[in-house]
């Protein structure tokens, strides 16, 4: 298993039957195998890590860049994918309900069954960013603005019994999502969406110590799926509603590209990296700074010359944000780490007379927050 926390891999789709009419040419190409991309004009060669031309698969996708991530997922380590690309460049088709997540989950499921002696636990939740607001695509009456915290989310994750049970949340919830027709094409996503997969596991059994029960060791991991909506030039969108969703759309994507340039340069000052200036960039933060293993896939319309150029050095830059990974253990130590500092702020409150009730009152919220922030 490679151990690189990002990589970033591109797929051109093919030219579609409306552009084949309008006798558009191919401006990009795979060469050297699966890894370099050439753009003809300003001819120009890129390295990526998997580089997939128009007759690969979707199962040649997820098989190379998706698959090695479900073993790293089952031991603990949070893992991300997410696609970017223009509008019409195929994403959803890759991300969505016939491409990446549905086999992904098959995966999870078919190695959580292999594992002998694991007891798990499964949640999801399905949201989408919708001009600037969240969404939870999982609740009928989804026009709540679910409050972003740093430390959780609010009441939107779904416990999962079965793989049914997972396909039916993602096929629900993908049908709530924001679409719309725009000048250039049908059905364009008009929102960003993440969708979540949380596994919680035993491992080991409890036993009896002079201490008193000891568990098993306890882990917890999320994989999350994003797909983007895609990038647009202003003029390409007709009424004002779309006017506005897609100066929303380009406004987190150009802070995402913010934060993935500042990210690319060796020792940043993290303080200055613009994780919190829209919603987008606060929910991918743990997957571009934090703890995670991420695949960025570019997808790419071969039609289209200046926004194939302009997302393939996007992406190249990605190449060298470096993530780093390492499994969510919650064991015993740890716990008790953590009740004794409860413990020791108490004694400390107590002991200091003059503090104020309120603090005090607040002190167990605060140590939950620390307590969430490790996932
Ligand atoms: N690899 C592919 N093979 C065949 N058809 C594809 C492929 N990728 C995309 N398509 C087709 O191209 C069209 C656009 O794809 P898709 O909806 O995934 O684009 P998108 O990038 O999500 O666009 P938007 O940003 O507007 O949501 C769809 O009709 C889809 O079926
Ligand atoms: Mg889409």
């Amino acid at each position: 298993m490679e151990e690189v926390s990002m990589r970033v891999a591109v797929r051109i789709r093919p030219l579609c039957r409306g552009e084949i009419l309008e006798d558009e040419e191919v401006c990009v190409q795979i060469v050297d195998g699966q890894h370099q991309v050439k753009v003809n004009t300003p001819e120009e060669v890129i390295n990526f890590d998997h580089a997939f031309g128009p007759n690969l698969t979707q199962k040649d996708v997820f098989d190379t860049c998706v698959h090695p991530l479900v073993p790293r997922f089952i031991e603990g380590c949070n893992t991300t994918v997410f696609t970017y690309g223009q509008t019409g460049s195929g994403k959803t088709y890759t991300m969505g309900t016939l491409g990446i997540i549905p086999r992904a989950i098959d995966d999870i499921f078919n190695l959580l069954n292999e594992k002998k002696g694991i007891k798990y636990s499964l949640a999801t939740y399905y949201i989408e960013i919708y001009n600037e607001e969240l969404r939870d695509l999982l609740e009928k009456k989804n026009d709540m603005n679910i409050i972003l915290r740093d430390d959780k989310w609010g009441n939107t994750e779904c416990a999962v019994n079965t793989k049914k049970d997972l396909l039916h949340f993602l096929e629900e919830g993908s049908t709530r999502r924001r679409v719309g027709n725009t000048l250039l094409r049908k059905r364009s996503s008009r929102s960003h969406t993440i969708f979540t997969i949380f596994l919680r596991q035993q491992r080991g059994h409890s036993q009896k110590t002079k201490d008193g029960i000891v568990k098993g060791e306890e882990i917890i991991s999320k994989f999350t799926f994003i797909d983007l909506a895609g990038h647009e030039r202003m003029g390409r969108s007709e009424n004002k509603m779309r006017f506005n969703e897609s100066i929303n759309i380009n406004k987190s994507l150009s802070t995402l590209a913010q934060v993935i340039s500042s990210l690319a340069i060796p020792n940043t000052d993290k303080a200055h990296i613009p994780f919190r200036n829209s919603k987008l960039t606060r929910i991918l933060k743990d997957s571009l700074e934090g703890n995670a293993k991420t695949v960025m896939i570019v997808c790419i319309n071969p039609a289209s010359t200046l926004d194939t150029l302009t997302s393939l050095k996007y992406a190249n830059q990605a190449r060298d944000i470096k993530p780093k990974t390492m499994v969510n253990h919650v064991n015993e130590q740890y716990k008790q780490e953590l009740r004794d500092r409860k413990k020791a702020v108490k004694q400390h409150l107590q002991e200091r007379k003059h503090v104020s009730t309120s603090l005090q009152r607040s002190l167990p919220d605060k140590l939950q927050t620390i307590f969430f922030k490790l996932f």
